[in-house]
């Protein structure tokens, strides 16, 4: 692999929600430009897929640390700085990408399942930033957010859900604001519609996903949902020195869907 492609030797990248979807993609990205990573999720044994897919794209053994359990937890998320820093003793790249969607209108919408939402998709983020500061500090590391189209558009029957990925969009400002003075950046990438296990999680059906997808042909300029290479090498460029002189961005990788897209 050339220089050029090795963009994060050296690197630490600690990577939530790293067992599916575009964390996982994006973990891999990582590991094929040099970085050490540490990866968490709930699912230990695609952890452990993720793992071995990094050392078949050339990461050493031992430099890719799977760590297991809730980030919805406080006392996780605090183990899981701490152990990243106990391991690599540095950390270079926070990348805040876990999160969940629940189907459901304001009026719809049950409350514990808003409450899981706002957890996973902003305290948690919220936690985790404050906890990586003074480690990013030291490094003149950076943050890269998992947003979304729905934090800069609205979209109806998924209220609760806009509102977190706004939410998270003012924590990348504002932080970004914050600790610019220190050297650290923070962006975050707004993907439009990515073929993952999040939809269908989130309570669509096979034929209600499949559907879902067809309407994206419709619904994104470009003709058709994107897919987790595309937000993986976003990711990978705003955490790279190449985005140097990016802060506060809010990076669509959405087909044309957050500005020109018909609903
Ligand atoms: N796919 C899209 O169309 C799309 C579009 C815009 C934005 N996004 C955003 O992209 C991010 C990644 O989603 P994805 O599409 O890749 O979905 P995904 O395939 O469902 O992956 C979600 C990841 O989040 C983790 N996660 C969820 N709840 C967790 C918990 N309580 N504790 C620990 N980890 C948890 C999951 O890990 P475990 O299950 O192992 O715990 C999994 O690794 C999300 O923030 C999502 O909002 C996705």
């Amino acid at each position: 692999m050339s220089n050029m492609a090795m963009r994060f030797s050296g690197k630490v990248v600690l990577i939530t929600g790293a067992s599916s979807g575009i964390g996982f993609g994006a973990a891999l990205r990582f590991a094929r430009e040099g970085a050490r990573l540490a990866v968490t999720g709930r699912n230990k044994d695609a952890l452990q897929k993720l793992v071995s897919e990094c050392e078949k794209n050339g990461s050493n053994k031992d430099s890719v640390l799977p760590i297991v359990g809730d980030i919805g937890d406080d006392k996780f998320r605090e183990n899981l700085i701490a152990s990243t820093v106990n391991k690599f003793e540095r950390i270079d790249v926070l990348v805040n990408n876990a999160g969940v969607i629940s189907m459901g209108s304001c009026e719809a919408m049950s409350m514990n399942a808003y409450d899981h939402m706002f957890n996973i998709n902003v305290r948690a983020p919220y936690h985790l930033t404050k906890l990586a500061i003074p480690h990013l500090r030291k490094t003149k590391g950076n943050i890269v957010n998992v947003s979304s189209v729905n934090g800069i558009r609205s979209f109806s029957g998924v209220c609760a859900y806009n509102m977190t990925k706004s939410a998270l969009d003012q924590l990348t400002k504002t932080v970004a604001l914050e600790v610019a003075a220190d050297g650290i950046r923070v962006n975050s990438v707004n993907p439009g519609v990515i073929i993952t296990e999040l939809q269908r999680r989130g309570g669509l059906d096979e034929e209600q996903y499949a559907m879902f997808l067809e309407n994206s042909k419709r619904t994104h300029p470009l003709g058709r949902p994107g897919n987790v290479e595309e937000v993986a090498s976003c990711i990978a460029f705003l955490a790279s020195d190449e985005a140097s002189f990016c802060t506060g961005n809010l990076h669509s990788v959405d087909g044309g869907r957050g500005v020109l897209g018909v609903r």
